[in-house]
């Protein structure tokens, strides 16, 4: 038996807010010191903020029949009629009590996406959700409820209690102790309940969510399901509401820097309250540059106050892609001379600035963005990416060389906004819909709040391909959108990506940077036309391929890896980044897509189950792209020699071979045979027809007359053996962190079989879990929560997750006939986060 414990075996059978910010508001005024802060640490009770992510039951529920649904909407009577209470038809089982049984249910954490795990259907309705039954026609795998009950201690009452949703897909509906606490349309806006008053303290509490995934907010795969992170958050009556500290941070290059931090304090009691905060901000190695300490405020009951305060920091150290430096704010409220409130917020200095005629600046310095679209989609996890997923994907696009990422097409989970924060990638932050009603505005009023504190985020999207881009009905809406992002923000500029309509009466008149998306033939006359608008590449690309795979096959939807194939509206890696390249007045592009992703197979559909634009693939591993980018966008020598050696059957044929390189020159050899050399133009690849035979295809490359690097492709022997190569071998105890294990099929002399199909099986024992695999195989219907998976040419991959116990994590990979790999991960001893137990 396979180990795959945690979600089968042993665990599993199968702008809404209730508490909006108050609007009334008066700056304080403060005084600064530089001095080490003095400020009394608050006890750590004032504040906490409990993960609410473990210990839930999921069952699917029906979106046609009550009877499935547990009695949901039976009666005919919503939740709201009835007084806030759940009508419980009779002979229903009342899932709203703490009694019901559950045991049936599936346990799950969190994130967790139901999506993957249901089969792959061949319906053509269903090729934007990757095959997978959600929508009308599948009521019965389109509902999802999720239940956790939990303690409310009786020494809670009196604070304030937060429900805090980072993001559900979609249409969701909370209901708490039986209660209707109110729903949520989008499936990427994070929303918040105050469920102060419908707590039982002393006592045991049932939260549910319903969530219904029978329509979508995008066209592309999105899951189902709590797929992110979900908080519980308990605060005295005085305390900053959710995201009401905003860092702002003006800096010239080699100037100093003014930090700007304005604090929303909340009063919710009946009494009214003398109030201050003191603000210390901590310099990127945890030093205290500044306490800043308002004048106390009365801040009357149930109404809410902003201070302002300011610092000057003479020498900051500033944010910048290769040196991304944080600070932070350690924010502390003070109610009648007692700590009542303190939170971190992390914020960067860093100045942005998008010019018509010389694209983008990060710090006085030139930056050309080189840029991915994703969506939020990995092999193993689908929807669902644990947060250390988040940084190994930010860390491979760094590999390549990228220093910017586009949230295409919707807004994101905060983790990714830390990992580019951290890492030091630009991000350009898309909302899902452009839209100006109530609902749109509320997306992305919740979407500039969650965010504007990262300096990563460099610009905003409203929008993308929109229908009514280039309509003066268009322009009114953006203008709306617009003015909300100025009033929140100010600091960054406004954009969307448009693919037709430039110009005219449309979005052109109101973004503050023109996006393009695809049109080359396009851009360099609109430049002219509004020589005084800066101008990205919001997207492009959206070049083909499949990892390994060298000949275009249709039955199998498959395309070759070299850069040839894309849809008529795209182009070439080679093609696109050239034209970018040479005009210095755009600010760079963002290719569709970084990774690729569920959904959209393109151009092919079934069997064909995902995207081919990525330029890695769903597990992250690199397609031969990938090093043409990390050639010209990099800044370390590239030698990349493709294709593979193992073309049995094709002797005497011509095979085409490619190399990317940065180097002056590559000469390649046969067999020990040179079959010449090539000087290498920017931005451009280089190519030989090579009549094949088995041994040893070998590039040299050149600096001058200096050879600085060589690689070789090899016919191997044939499948032999598994290797195992964890991304890392000790990994934190916290039950939510991973390690990325790569599956290589090698031959006798441990050369990688790079057409290997072996059916591999994994078991992963002690201190860990198996939590999903993968083989970037765009027409695999294995599924991905399953212990066994096939190779696909050479390489599998599985994500293994810690427990919170410390210890060894034993991985293991059989294939039969092959020897078998193995892996030790350690599991480190560390403080899980703060959780609702
Ligand atoms: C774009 C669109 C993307 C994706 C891409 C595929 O037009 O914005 O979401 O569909 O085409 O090439």
């Amino acid at each position: 038996m396979n180990n795959w414990t945690r979600r089968d075996l042993l665990k599993n059978s199968i702008a809404a807010s209730a508490a909006v910010a108050g609007q009334g508001s008066s700056a304080a005024t403060q005084s600064q010191s530089t001095a080490p802060a003095q400020a009394a640490a608050a006890p750590s009770t004032v504040r906490e903020r409990l993960l609410l992510d473990f210990g839930w039951r999921f069952h699917l529920g029906h979106a046609d029949d009550p009877s499935k649904d547990f009695g949901y909407g039976r009666s005919g009577e919503t939740f709201a009629k009835s007084g806030g209470i759940i009508p419980v038809p009779r002979g229903t089982p009342d899932i709203t009590h703490a009694n019901f049984d559950d045991s049936v249910w599936q346990k799950v954490d969190l994130p967790h996406d139901w999506a993957i795990e249901l089969p792959f259907v061949n319906d053509r309705s269903l090729s934007d959700h990757g095959f997978h039954p959600l929508g009308r026609n599948y009521p019965a795998t389109s509902i999802g409820w999720y239940r956790r009950v939990f303690d409310i201690p009786a020494s809670d009452l009196g604070r304030r209690l937060l429900l805090e949703f980072d993001g559900v897909y979609r249409n969701s509906i909370v209901i708490f102790n039986g209660h209707y606490i109110g729903d949520n349309f989008s499936g990427y806006a994070p929303f918040r309940f105050d469920v102060t008053d419908h707590a039982s303290y002393g006592a045991r509490n049932v939260l549910l969510v319903r969530v219904d995934a029978t329509l979508g907010d995008g066209w592309f795969y999105e899951g189902a399901g709590i797929y992110r992170h979900v908080w519980l958050t308990k605060t005295n009556p005085v305390h900053v509401p959710q995201w009401g500290t905003f860092v702002r941070a003006e800096v010239q290059p080699g100037g100093p820097a003014t930090v700007r931090v304005t604090t929303e304090v909340r009063n919710e009691s009946d009494a009214t309250k003398n109030c201050r905060v003191v603000s210390r901000i901590l310099s990127p190695a945890g030093t205290a540059v500044a306490t800043l300490t308002a004048t106390p405020i009365a801040i009357p009951a149930w109404a809410s106050r902003e201070f302002e305060q300011q610092a000057e920091i003479a020498s900051p150290a500033l944010w910048s892609i290769e040196q991304p430096n944080l600070y932070s704010v350690e924010t502390s409220v003070e109610a009648a001379g007692s700590p009542v409130d303190q939170s971190q917020t992390s914020f960067g200095i860093r100045s942005i600035r998008f010019d018509a005629n010389n694209g983008f600046f990060l710090n006085g310095q030139h930056v050309e963005m080189k840029g991915t679209c994703n969506h939020q989609d990995h092999a193993g996890v689908g929807a669902a990416l644990p947060d250390r997923l988040q940084y190994y994907r930010i860390e491979r696009l760094k590999e390549m060389g990228s220093n910017a990422y586009r949230t295409s097409h919707n807004q994101p989970t905060p983790e990714l906004m830390d990992a580019c924060d951290k890492l030091g990638m630009l991000v350009m932050c898309e909302t899902r819909m452009m839209d100006s009603t109530p609902e749109g505005l509320s997306q992305l009023e919740r979407m500039v709040r969650c965010h504007r504190n990262h300096p990563s985020i460099v610009i905003w999207s409203l929008g993308n391909e929109e229908p009514e881009q280039g309509t003066e009905r268009g322009a009114r809406i953006e203008t709306t959108m617009k003015r909300l992002v100025n009033r929140l923000d100010g600091s960054r500029p406004v954009t969307q990506a448009m693919n037709y309509g430039w110009g005219g009466k449309g979005a052109s008149n109101v973004v503050d940077v023109q996006g393009f998306n695809y049109n080359h033939d396009r851009i360099d006359q609109f430049h002219k036309d509004y020589p005084n608008l800066p101008m990205v590449g919001s997207e492009t690309a959206s070049t083909v391929s499949t990892r390994g795979i060298y000949a275009n096959d249709a039955v199998k939807g498959y395309l070759r890896a070299y850069d040839t194939e894309h849809p008529q509206w795209a182009s070439e890696a080679e093609v696109w980044w050239k034209f970018y390249d040479a005009r210095p007045f755009l600010a760079g592009g963002f290719a569709w897509t970084g990774f690729d992703y569920r959904g959209e197979p393109t151009p092919y559909s079934w069997p064909c189950v995902n995207s081919h634009f990525g330029i890695l693939d769903l597990c992250g591993f690199p397609k031969d792209n990938f090093f043409y980018y990390q050639a010209w966008w990099g800044n370390k020598p590239v030698l990349h020699l493709f294709p593979h050696w193992n073309w049995a059957g094709k002797e005497g044929q011509e095979i085409e071979v490619w190399v990317h390189s940065n180097l002056d020159r590559v000469e390649l050899f046969l067999n020990g045979q040179s079959l010449g050399s090539q000087n290498v133009t920017r931005n451009i690849h280089l190519m030989w027809k090579v009549k094949y035979s088995a041994g040893i295809l070998e590039a040299k490359g050149f600096k001058g007359n200096q050879q600085v690097l060589a690689e070789r492709r090899e016919t191997t022997g044939a499948a032999a053996a598994l290797v195992l190569r964890p991304d890392r071998a000790r990994i934190a105890a916290d039950g939510e962190d991973v390690s990325v294990v790569t599956a290589e099929v090698v031959d006798a002399q441990g050369r990688q079989v790079p057409v290997a199909d072996n059916a591999l099986t994994f078991r992963v024992s002690g201190s860990g879990w198996l939590l999903g695999l993968g083989n970037g195989d765009p027409s695999c219907h294995e599924m991905d929560k399953a212990g066994s998976r096939q190779a696909f040419n050479g390489l599998a991959m599985a994500i293994v997750q810690a427990s919170k116990q410390a210890g060894e994590i034993h991985v293991e990979a059989s294939s039969p006939g092959l020897a078998s790999g193995t892996v030790t991960i350690a599991a480190a001893p560390s403080t899980p986060r703060p959780a609702v137990p």
